[in-house]
């Protein structure tokens, strides 16, 4: 039995696995085709934040793969009614994952813990690994491969920003990122990955500009993230100089795509110019979170068979 808490659980060749999965299904979806490969299997979910393209990527690409899904809200007392041992151990006695939005990363690697099914992070403050899947396979998709490529990552060194670390890394992929300073991902990522892989490509920096050089694709997101809404006046103010405007994608390829896992601010991250101009994929990129899941739902339950 596999969990999915963040991308150091998964290695090169499980995410390349989970990616080929993933695109055969979507073509097959594309013609009309929709696989049931999980008949039966039931799925839980389980959020203590707001969510929309997690939540229903993942509701509808179980439905997709003929197995059920049931979005628990706060009548089912996550964390309130009983401790989170008896709540776990009772759930996963009757669905086969578990998907878990949490505040704190430790919640779902309690839940995991206390689990006799797969846990899937839906995201914490911590990481967002079915996130990154979905971003490495739109990259994929978008230039028909990955090895080489660069990804620029501008803003908030976050939880979006370990998980894509990570996916790169594991996919051949350079990843380079600049952060106001002060809000640099954590160095032990780096350290990590160095590790697990010498010849990654990791650079940090302050200088917006020097991450975009050569990048094929340039990603933000917010500079406030769920629970640091009160820290949002003075993020706006920190992150000055770190906004993706027509100008900084101009200093990247010729044919880079802006991504962003969304939600957005138009106007402070990005500019509308950018975000709903022609290198933008974000809308593809949101839709393969359904197509990325379906193969990681696939890979992680083991209904892949050969594939
Ligand atoms: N990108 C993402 O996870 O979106 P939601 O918060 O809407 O699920
Ligand atoms: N960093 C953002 C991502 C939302 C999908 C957050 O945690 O709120």
């Amino acid at each position: 039995m596999r969990h999915l808490i963040t991308l150091d659980d998964v290695s090169p060749t499980e995410v390349e696995t989970i990616l080929s999965i993933t695109h055969d299904l979507k073509t097959k979806f594309l013609a009309g085709v929709r696989e049931p490969l999980l008949p039966g299997r039931m799925m839980a979910l389980v959020f203590e934040k707001q969510s929309l393209r997690t939540r229903v990527s993942f509701e509808a690409c179980m439905t997709h793969l003929g197995g059920g899904s049931l979005m628990l809200g706060d009548e089912a007392g996550f964390g309130k009614r009983e401790s989170l041992a008896d709540f776990a151990s009772v759930l996963s006695e009757m669905v086969d994952v578990i998907v878990v939005r949490s505040k704190a990363h430790q919640t779902v690697v309690d839940v995991a813990a206390h689990s006799s099914c797969s846990v899937v992070n839906g995201l914490t403050d911590l990481a967002h690994p079915c996130q990154a899947l979905a971003d490495l396979y739109t990259i994929r998709e978008q230039f028909g491969d990955l090895k080489g490529r660069k990804l620029a990552w501008v803003g908030d060194g976050n939880n979006v920003a370990r998980s894509l670390a990570y996916a790169c890394v594991r996919l051949g992929v350079e990843f380079s990122i600049a952060t106001p300073k002060g809000y640099e991902l954590d160095p032990a990522v780096f350290e990590r990955l160095r590790v697990q892989d010498p010849d990654a490509k990791l650079t940090a920096t302050h200088d917006p500009r020097e991450a975009v050089a050569g990048a094929s694709a340039v990603y933000t997101d917010v500079w406030a993230s769920m629970g640091q809404e009160a820290e949002q006046a003075q993020r706006v103010k920190d992150f000055a100089g770190h906004q993706v405007d027509a100008g900084l994608m101009a200093a990247a390829d010729k044919d880079a795509i802006f991504m962003h896992c969304l939600p957005a601010k138009r106007g402070e991250e990005v500019t509308a110019e950018v975000m709903d101009g022609p290198q933008s994929v974000v809308v593809t990129q949101a839709g393969n979170r359904m197509h990325a899941q379906k193969g990681m739902l696939v890979w992680l339950l083991g209904a892949h068979g050969d594939r």
